[in-house]
This record gives structure tokens, sequence and C-alpha cells, in this order.
């Protein structure tokens, strides 16, 4: 195929394999067997989007579930509540960027599954140069990966999709769904990084799942998990207990009686970071299969521990809501404090670096009170 002068060469490319990935597909048509594979291509060419790449079957966009608007109520919810619900039977999405095989072909005793939006980018480089960096710690390994779906509007959708790819050729972290990457579908990037651990990386003895504007002081984190087995239930974060669906419409959180009626959440950690075991992601997969997806994705994750008879523990040095240094004279930025802590949430991109350096000096002195910063 030939570049036409306007496009610049590497855009070409994308579309000759695009165009490529169309006649292979349309020659090559899979057999129906679920509701999402598509007897057709769809009329609107993807030519914008990132195309599906070969060798796995095409999906269809997954239709509306159109009966759910038809409920009185539908039209007075919030645009997000209402394409919650439209959405929220689709459960299988393109993955567009995967990671190598050897990724976790040696045993990996933590494996950091980072919830990430396509345009952090600067979040993402600042955890792969502080607490996120693959390495050997205290003689285990640790591998990382960065979960992301996709912009909703096409055109911010082919810059970070085309920024992904780079990422992923760089660093081979990224793993990316076809999905709009939006609050109330966390759950679902949740549960897709289950499924795929499943096949790809189910060995891992333990799994930190967590935002990425948190700071791990991923050196405690594996000397408290090489005290545990990872056979054995383990899921710890901070833990938040005896609260329920908001109600006001305003809140990010806010919940209609139309996703559930109940009025109370189970036990569960709070979303910015919490470490669970191979047991334990065994059985979050299994009651994830069942369960009907739940908007809030730490919350759905307390409804699938309940399902399977299991229970969330605190841990006290996951500090997701806000940080509390213990008094008042300490800085919140003393690297002393962190150093006995496991994570802690709302860190600025720079603010880890810093936080990083301060805890590697080899000088680190914390017999007395010291401020870095
Ligand atoms: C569509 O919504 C209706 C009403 O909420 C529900 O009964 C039905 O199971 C849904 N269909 C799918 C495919 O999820
Ligand atoms: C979740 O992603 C799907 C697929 O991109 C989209 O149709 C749906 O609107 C999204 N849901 C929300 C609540 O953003
Ligand atoms: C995972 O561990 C099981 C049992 O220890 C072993 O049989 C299997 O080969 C391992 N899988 C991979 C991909 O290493
Ligand atoms: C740390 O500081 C204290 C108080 O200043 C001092 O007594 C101690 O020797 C220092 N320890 C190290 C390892 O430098």
């Amino acid at each position: 195929m030939k570049c036409p002068r306007h496009l610049r060469p590497d855009m070409c490319l994308v579309l000759a394999v695009g165009t490529f990935t169309f006649l292979l597909l349309s020659s090559l048509r899979e057999s129906p067997s679920i509701c999402e594979v598509s007897e057709k291509p769809p009329a609107t060419p993807k030519a914008l989007s990132w195309p599906t790449p070969p060798n796995r079957p095409y999906l269809a966009k997954c239709q509306a579930n159109t009966s759910v608007a038809s409920h009185p109520d539908f039209d007075k919810e919030p645009q997000h509540i209402r394409n919650f619900l439209l959405y929220k039977h689709c459960r299988k999405f393109p993955l567009l960027q995967d990671v190598s095989l050897e990724k976790c072909k040696e045993p990996v005793f933590l494996l950091l599954a980072i919830k990430s939006s396509p345009s952090n980018y600067e979040r993402r480089e600042l955890v792969r140069r502080t607490w996120g960096q693959e390495r050997q710690v205290h003689g285990v390994r640790l591998r990382r990966l960065f979960l992301v779906g996709t912009a909703s509007s096409p055109h911010q959708a082919l810059k970070v999709n085309r920024l992904l790819e780079m990422e992923a050729q760089v660093h081979g972290d990224i793993l990316q769904w076809d999905f709009h990457d939006s609050f109330f579908n966390l759950t679902l990037k949740q549960v897709l990084f289950l499924q795929w651990q499943e096949t790809r990386c189910t060995n891992a003895s333990f799994v930190l799942n967590g935002d990425d504007d948190v700071f791990a002081n991923t050196d405690n984190m594996v000397s408290y998990l090489q005290g545990h087995n990872p056979g054995h239930h383990l899921f710890v974060g901070h833990l938040i207990q005896n609260v329920g669906p908001i109600r006001a419409q305003w809140s990010k959180y806010y919940v209609s009686k139309l996703v559930t009626k109940e009025e109370k959440y189970p036990p569960y950690c709070g979303g910015g970071g919490f470490l669970l075991s191979q047991f334990t992601a065994a059985a979050l997969r299994r009651a994830a299969r069942v369960l009907d997806l739940f908007p809030i994705d730490d919350v759905f994750l307390g409804m699938c521990l309940n399902l399977e008879g299991l229970k969330p523990a605190s841990h006290s040095g996951i500090r997701t809501a806000g940080i509390q240094a213990p008094s008042q004279r300490l800085s919140s930025f003393d690297p002393c404090f962190y150093r006995e802590l496991l994570l802690v949430h709302r860190f600025l991109p720079y603010e880890m670096l810093l936080m990083w350096d301060a805890l590697k000096q080899p000088d680190l002195n914390c017999t007395k009170q010291k401020h870095v910063y």
C-alpha cells in the first residue's frame, strides 16, 4: 500500500495493518459461539481506532441491554449510572496490549497490578523508577503490570493507544483492554485482570492491587508477605466496614437503587492498595464469574470474598484514607515514618521520587527525628 504524503509513515503502517486485519477477519470469520462474537464486522470501519491485533478472535462491540432503559426511573439517573446499567453484562473485551510470556516464566513472588488511566504517563514512569522497579527483593522476584483501558473519545483513544503501544514496547508492562477507562469500569478492569492472571500469571504467590498514585514500600511488603503462605487466604488493606451505598446523586460514589437495593456493603478493603494471596485470587476469580458486576471495584471484591466465605483484614501499614502522620510535629514527608509502612495513598509523581530516594539513603538514621523536606 502506498503511503499518501499527508500521513506520517507510522500512521500509514497503522492503516495498512488495520486494513489487513479487516480483510483477514472478513475472510476468517470465527464461529459465533458466544453472543459477543459478531456475524459481521461492524458497519462503521474501525480505521480510527487501533486495529485489533491479529490471531485473536474478533469481538464485536458488546450491545447495550436496552431493556434496562424501560424502567421508569432510568432517565433520572446520571449518565455514568445509565452507562453502567446498559453495559454491565459486557465482560469480554479485546486485549490491545499484552505482556511477554517471560513476565511470569520464573516464579514471581509479588506481582504488582497497578490500575492506571491511559493518560497517566508520568505516574507510570515514576512508579517504574521507584517502588515498582522489577527487581529481586530479599531474594524473591517482583514483577510489574499496569492495567489500563482506553479513552472514550475516538480522537483521544488514537493518541493514548499509540502512547501505550510505545510504553508496552519499551517497558513490557502494559495490559490494555479496549473498554472505556472510567471510574465505574474499574470493576471490569479488576475482573479482566483476574481472568488474564488465571492463564498467564497464576503462580504469582502474592498480588498487590493498587492505584498509580500510591507510594508502596515494596521492600517492607515482601518482608511482610514472606511470613505468609500463598496457599492460605490473605486479603489485607485499609478495612472498611459497616457502610452502605451513598444515595446522593452528587457523590462520586453515588449508587442508584437501580444498581442495588441493598443498604449495606459487606466488609471490604479500600481500593487504593491491598495485598492478596494466590489462594484468594483464585477464590475471587470464582466468585466474580457468578456475581453481577457492581460499579465500585473495592466493594465488588468485598462481595466476592463474602460469597466465598472469606473476610478482608486490616493492615495498619496500609493507609489509603489520607496520610495520618502519628503526630502533628512529624512531617508527612519524614522518610522514617514511611519506613515502617507498606502503602500510602495520594502521592504526586515527584513526591514518589523524593521519598524513594530518601528511603534508599544508606545513612538514613531514624533514631532521631528527621525532617528532610
Ligand atoms: C437486560 O436487563 C434485564 C432487565 O434488567 C435483565 O432481566 C436481563 O437479564 C438483562 N440481559 C442481559 C443480557 O444481561
Ligand atoms: C464501560 O466500558 C464500555 C465499553 O467501552 C462502555 O460501553 C461503557 O459505557 C463503560 N461504562 C461506564 C460506566 O463508563
Ligand atoms: C504453576 O505451579 C503448578 C504447581 O506448583 C505447576 O504444576 C505449573 O506448571 C506452574 N505453572 C507455570 C506456568 O509455571
Ligand atoms: C543515629 O543518630 C544517633 C543520634 O544522633 C546516634 O547516636 C547514632 O550513632 C546514629 N546511628 C548511626 C547508625 O549513624
